[in-house]
């Protein structure tokens, strides 16, 4: 976490109070290492299946992860005068988590985003995928990760804290060819920062895709539009989609459009432009195509800041592509952990990711897995205020 000197001092005697209260720990706003995750009953699933929360805290930022697909429920983080709050969007129960979760703070596979009619072909076999948006497949089908219970393993390695989200796909399921053996790393860093760290095996060749969808609001979760947050994203080019949000294979110039990310902008400002892809997609709802590449390692490729709070999020990544969400589809039907509803735009998802529908685009970064390979992708973010 970037604090400056005032905040890291404000941040510290918050966080005292609140241990008072009873509600944080020592260890927030320090910098020292994080003490070991704890676990709670959150809640049971219809067959009796029992969920568990993890509280994680580190370097000033704490975090509320759920075993059932691995959500992020909470994520608190101090504002520049050390004021704690919430900045995802989640529920406080699991019910609402399995009846009608937009994916709120969930891991998602074993394909981030759409494929075209859920149907692609992989060394001459065509395989048909479960099908959940229209005619296409989405997020990895109607049960996809996120609607799975992950065995999670603690740790404490160093000053980092964490937990292992541990989860096995059968080979068929949702469609997919392949038993894929996934491992998501969740690590608070003794700065504050989280990384998610994603590994995956098959037996059989296979497409994989995994990405976070979390919902942030950095002025805190249920306080309204995310239309004043500042954001950057570091691509000169995005992929245009059709009227179901499948890319059409063009990579578009950012540059002259609502697209345009390069520098700091409000959400909000070319929200409203009516650029024909807007419509269609309700505001933004695309892959951006990061001017980076596929690196060895994380890099840098988009900022968030909330000006009202100081808070800001920084992301770096070894992928490709960036999913841009603006929270189009949140109605005001949802209620969120605050007791508030959430309307469109009142949170927004930046998914690091490989392009959508790429298994029917060879001019993409491929998304094959095969036998012996491990897929390996991070993610990294830094919060600061
Ligand atoms: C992704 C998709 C959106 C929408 C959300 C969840 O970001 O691109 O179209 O489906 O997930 O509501």
């Amino acid at each position: 976490m970037e604090l400056n000197r005032r905040t890291v001092i404000a941040g510290t005697a918050a966080a005292g109070l609140a241990t008072t209260l009873g509600t944080g720990s020592a260890q927030a706003g320090t910098g020292s290492g994080g003490r070991k995750p704890v676990r709670e009953l959150f809640g049971t699933l219809a067959d009796g299946t029992k969920v568990y929360r993890w509280s994680l805290e580190n370097g000033g930022t704490r975090l509320k992860v759920l075993s059932y697909g691995g959500i992020v429920q909470t994520l608190e983080l101090p504002d520049r005068h050390g004021r704690y709050a919430n900045v995802v969007a989640g529920f406080d129960d699991i019910a609402d988590y399995v009846a009608k979760s937009p994916y709120f703070g969930a891991l998602i596979g074993r394909y981030g985003n759409r494929i075209g009619k859920g149907q692609f072909t992989l060394d001459g076999t065509s395989y048909q995928l479960s099908v959940n948006d229209g005619v296409n497949s989405l997020h990895g089908g109607a049960k996809g990760f996120d609607k799975h219970v992950w065995d999670v393993e603690p740790f404490t390695e160093g000053s980092d804290v964490g937990l292992h989200l541990h989860y096995t796909s059968v080979d068929g399921e949702m469609g997919y060819p392949g038993t894929l053996r996934t491992t998501v790393t969740y690590t608070l860093t003794r700065h504050g920062d989280w990384r998610i760290d994603y590994a995956a095996t098959t037996d059989k060749a296979t497409v994989v895709n995994l990405t976070s969808h979390v919902y942030w609001n950095l002025a805190g979760e249920g306080s309204g539009t995310i239309e004043d947050h500042e954001l950057t994203i570091a691509a000169s080019r995005y992929t245009p989609t059709d009227s179901g949000l499948i890319p059409t294979g063009e990579l578009a110039e950012v540059a002259g459009t609502p697209f345009d990310f390069r520098h700091a902008k409000p959400v909000g400002r070319d929200i409203r432009a009516g650029h024909e892809q807007q419509v269609q997609a309700k505001g933004y709802d695309h892959n951006w195509v990061l001017d980076k590449g596929i690196t060895a390692r994380p890099e840098h490729i988009a900022t968030l800041r909330d000006p009202r709070s100081g808070r800001t999020l920084k992301i770096a990544t070894d992928q490709p592509g960036l999913q841009f969400y603006s929270g189009n589809f949140l109605d005001g039907t949802l209620t969120g952990t605050g007791g508030r509803t959430y309307r469109q735009g009142d949170a927004l998802c930046l998914e690091t990711q490989h392009f959508p529908d790429s298994p029917n685009h060879a001019e993409f970064p491929s998304t094959v897995l095969r036998p012996g390979q491990t897929y390996r992708t991070s993610t990294l973010h830094t919060f600061g205020a």
